[in-house]
């Protein structure tokens, strides 16, 4: 007995620990790095901008405050830091400059951004690694492991038809041989066919606006709390989840399926509401939703979204 309240005193110290690290971190905080700050910051808006001319129909001069703060932002940026945030946010600029070349629309908008990429030019000479990419299922299927890993990408561009449930439960099978700490298997896998309830599911997630008219298949990624006990395990939930939706996802690239993960960075009360529309168990915390779908076409367009290279993230010891 008294080893279990010890437990269970020990969640709430590691829970009070989780937050004060997290404040401590977490870009708001004022200790944190400036210039980790703007990298992730500048990266989180020039991805709207890729993102946005990803989509099916982009909107004609789309996003304009967000390129404004994506072009100040980069002016203070120290390059030093890492020149990715710079190829994105550029390489988005231009893309976005030669669509509405493309779509023969003029604007002092796009005016400003061209003489503001003018400027860079010397600073950053082309090619800018940012804006959009041609994507490919004509490759199909993906013959070996590096080719399939290395041919996913987030697709936005789905056919909302609903794909029949026993393909949707054989991306699963194949999902499930993601690893899982003691192979708990933890991980649960909603799926939603119904248009009016996938409708109701995004409204409720927000990430996907845009293209959730095409949504005709979603996953809600889940992880069963009681397979985790005590405080060390407290958020072990996310990690089994994390590796199970990973290869779900690959999964839905080796049957030809385009997919895109949408977040659930959400409150205990969205995640709630979730529960209710999609009928999970209260025992399930939500790891992730998946988009998926056929491909509009099997020659479509993505984000680019380009890599750091391995070198700024590595550390070897
Ligand atoms: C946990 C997670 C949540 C994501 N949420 C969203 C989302 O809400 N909406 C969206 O359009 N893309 C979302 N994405 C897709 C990312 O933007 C995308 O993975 C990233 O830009 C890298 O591009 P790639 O997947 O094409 O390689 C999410 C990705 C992950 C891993």
């Amino acid at each position: 007995m008294l080893n279990k309240l010890v437990k269970v005193a020990g969640i709430f110290s590691e829970a009070m620990r989780d937050a004060v690290l997290f404040l401590r971190f977490n870009s708001y905080s004022p200790f944190a790095d400036k210039s980790k700050r703007a990298f992730y910051k500048i990266i989180i808006e020039a991805h709207t901008i890729e993102k946005g001319l990803s989509l099916r129909h982009p909107k004609m001069l789309f996003g304009k405050d967000k390129i404004r703060f994506v072009m100040a932002a980069l002016s203070r940026y120290d390059l030093q830091h890492s020149p990715v945030p710079a190829h994105m946010s550029l390489g988005a600029l231009d893309a976005y400059v030669n669509f509405h070349a493309r779509a023969g629309m003029s604007d002092p908008f796009l005016d400003e951004i061209t003489g503001y990429l003018k400027g860079w030019e010397a600073r950053l000479p082309k090619p800018w690694k940012g804006g959009t990419r041609d994507y490919s299922f004509q490759t199909q299927p993906p013959g070996s492991l590096q080719h399939l890993i290395a041919s996913r990408s987030s697709v936005r561009t789905l056919r909302s038809s609903p794909i029949d449930p026993d393909r949707i439960v054989e991306a699963i099978s194949l999902a499930q041989m993601a690893p899982s700490q003691c192979n708990r298997q933890s991980s649960r896998v909603h799926t939603y066919r119904d248009p009016a309830l996938i409708k109701e599911l995004l409204a409720l997630q927000g990430g996907s606006r845009g293209f959730s008219e095409s949504v005709g298949n979603l996953f809600v990624v889940s992880s069963e709390i009681c397979a985790w006990g005590g405080p060390g395990q407290r958020n072990q939930g996310y990690v089994d989840g994390a590796l199970f939706a990973m290869c779900l996802l690959l999964a839905c690239r080796s049957m030809g399926w385009g997919a895109c993960p949408l977040n659930l960075a959400i409150d205990h009360k969205t995640e709630s509401a979730i529960r209710r529309v999609g009928g999970i168990p209260a025992g399930e915390r939500l790891i992730m939703m998946i988009a998926f779908g056929e491909p509009v076409a099997p020659e479509t367009t993505v984000a680019f979204s380009p890599r750091r290279p391995a070198a700024e993230i590595v550390t070897v010891h």
